[in-house]
């Protein structure tokens, strides 16, 4: 197995990111249109080549032309042979990758929709920003569905359950604890605002089966996961919510693979300073420390793309060991720092000033270092990167529609099931208490006991239901307990992950992944 050719020193080496090591992280960094995108681009289509499935966020859609062959006709064309030739590529060949488009709205790639059980009432109180009061009510909300057999799939299910819960307050303190009818509202009022931002769509059926990411096509090759998210990005929280739920489900899936000869999937966060903006709470940035630490032992490698080095929290860049740094302005005093930061965590090269470096690399170019296969860090090299066979650009539209066309997802996702869940079941029986009421006043109580329920299985029908989705999914719930989220009627399971579930469940190492995780989301 080929290691990735990351390409070409000053001092005539050949840098590369070592395949075995490539689960110990990475950060591409530089300012804008230095060639980071490119950069990225290089490295996962190789990653893609060598077996290795891939996912990206996509944030300008530039990188959704890594689905297409470059071609000499390209307007890039002349630079990137004009680059094969200075490494001494020869041939110099164009090709593409097998590529599925993904998008949370369903408008660029196949939607991916988890639920809200799925989701975890931790993972949305952090996504809604709300303070222990309030969390401690959503978590309330979440038992008391679950108690019912009410299923928690989309926004209106989890809106139906917590009107309910509110109308219940004063005989569900006793037995939960305190329910404020104002952090109700709050809540309701924050799942709104979210919904106005689009959210709605990423909530619901069919759900996206995280075992999806890890398919390999007919020739080996690994599937590039392309997620738009050029409109995820205008709601940050969302993004970096989406990432982290993404990256805790694939914990989980995943089994302990310590350092295996070539990562199982590799993440690409694009505009990752999202991930940590000012409003990025302590825990949140806490929790994806975590995830990212853990989550390598599963095979799988997490990098940072980011204009500026230092917006990555020094406890997440101290565990990124392959860097590929590109040039940095040095205006003003923060960019004097970035530039320092970034030169600090190199191992040093006695004949490379490292910071004047920086500022001097040409596109393209970009100081690299990465892990040796013993583990250490290589010294830092100037290095003209190696130019992708991919395109440069865009997909159209056309072309878009064409790759989704052969996607093996197909068909799988496209289109949205809105089955009997909370929503409808809170709401039929509230007509069925309105129809009660109503023979009551018009005919008096004995004529209502003497009549039969206008929907006399539909508590029967929704119970079993339920009650047939946890039996199925028995793994799932050993592997839901692990991130402490509650759904003991959740049937949206894959059999991967439910299966793996089961395997964690059952012995020593199960329990140690639980309490980890449980304490990781927490
Ligand atoms: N390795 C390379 N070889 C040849 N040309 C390159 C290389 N990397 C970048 N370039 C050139 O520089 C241009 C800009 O690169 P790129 O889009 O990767 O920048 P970027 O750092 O991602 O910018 P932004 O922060 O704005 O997204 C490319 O379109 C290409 O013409
Ligand atoms: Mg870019």
């Amino acid at each position: 197995m080929d290691d990735i050719y990351l390409g070409l020193a000053a001092n005539g080496e050949k840098q590369y990111l070592h395949l075995s090591r490539a689960n110990r992280h990475g950060l591409i960094a530089g300012a804008t249109g230095t060639g980071k995108t490119v950069t990225l681009q290089c490295i996962a289509e190789q990653f893609s080549r060598g077996g290795v499935p891939v996912f990206l966020a996509d944030v300008k859609g530039d990188l959704s032309g890594i689905s297409m062959s470059g071609s000499p006709q390209f307007k890039n064309a002349a630079i990137l042979e004009s680059r094969a030739k200075e490494l001494g590529i020869d041939p110099y060949t164009y090709h593409d990758n097998p590529a599925v488009f993904w998008d949370l709205y369903g408008e660029q790639g196949h939607p991916i929709r988890t639920t809200i059980s799925e989701m975890g009432p931790l993972l949305l109180a952090r996504l809604m920003g709300l303070n222990e009061t309030q969390e401690g009510v959503l978590n309330i909300a979440f038992r008391y569905a679950d108690d019912n057999g009410w299923l928690l799939i989309d926004l209106k299910d989890l809106q139906s359950v917590l009107s309910a819960t509110a109308e219940a307050a004063s005989e569900l303190t006793t037995k939960y604890g305190n329910i404020s009818k104002a952090s109700v509202g709050t809540i309701q009022r924050q799942l709104l605002a979210f919904e106005s931002q689009g959210a709605d769509r990423f909530f619901g059926e069919p759900a996206f089966e995280i075992a999806d990411f890890l398919k390999l096509d007919d020739q080996g090759r690994g599937y590039v996961n392309v997620l738009s998210a050029a409109k995820l990005m205008q709601s940050p929280k969302l993004y970096a919510t989406f990432l982290l739920w993404l990256l805790s489900e694939l914990f989980e899936a995943l089994p302990e693979v310590g350092d295996p000869d070539k990562p199982k999937l590799v993440f690409f966060f694009d505009e990752a300073h999202l991930l940590f903006d000012d409003n990025a709470s302590p825990a949140l940035i806490e929790k994806v420390e975590q995830v990212v630490r853990l989550i390598r032992s599963k095979g799988v490698g997490v990098y940072f793309i980011s204009q500026n080095p230092i917006d990555i929290p020094e406890k997440i860049a101290g565990q990124l060991g392959n860097r590929v740094q590109h040039a940095l302005r040095a205006f003003t005093p923060r960019d004097q720092k970035a530039i320092k930061a970034a030169a600090e965590t190199f191992r040093i090269n006695p004949d490379l000033k490292v910071e004047q470096a920086i500022t001097e690399l040409k596109v393209g170019e970009a100081l690299v270092s990465t892990l040796e296969p013993d583990g250490s860090p290589s010294v830092v090299q100037r290095t003209l990167i190696a130019p992708p066979g991919s395109r440069l650009g865009p997909v159209t539209d056309k072309e878009r529609a064409i790759v989704q066309s052969i996607s093996p997802f197909d068909g799988k996702y496209d289109t949205a099931v809105d089955r009997q869940s909370a929503y409808e079941v809170i709401a039929r029986k509230a007509e069925d208490a309105a129809a009660a009421a109503k023979v009551v006043e018009e005919q008096g109580v004995e004529a209502q006991r003497a009549q039969p329920r206008a929907t006399p299985s539909m508590w029967e029908k929704a119970g079993k239901a339920a009650l047939g989705a946890a039996a199925a999914s028995a793994g799932t719930m050993v592997a839901r307990s692990m991130s402490g989220r509650k759904s003991g009627a959740n049937p949206m399971a894959s059999a991967a992950t439910a299966a793996v579930g089961a395997v964690l469940g059952s012995g020593a190492l199960g329990r140690f992944a639980r309490g980890l995780l449980g304490g990781l989301l927490r």
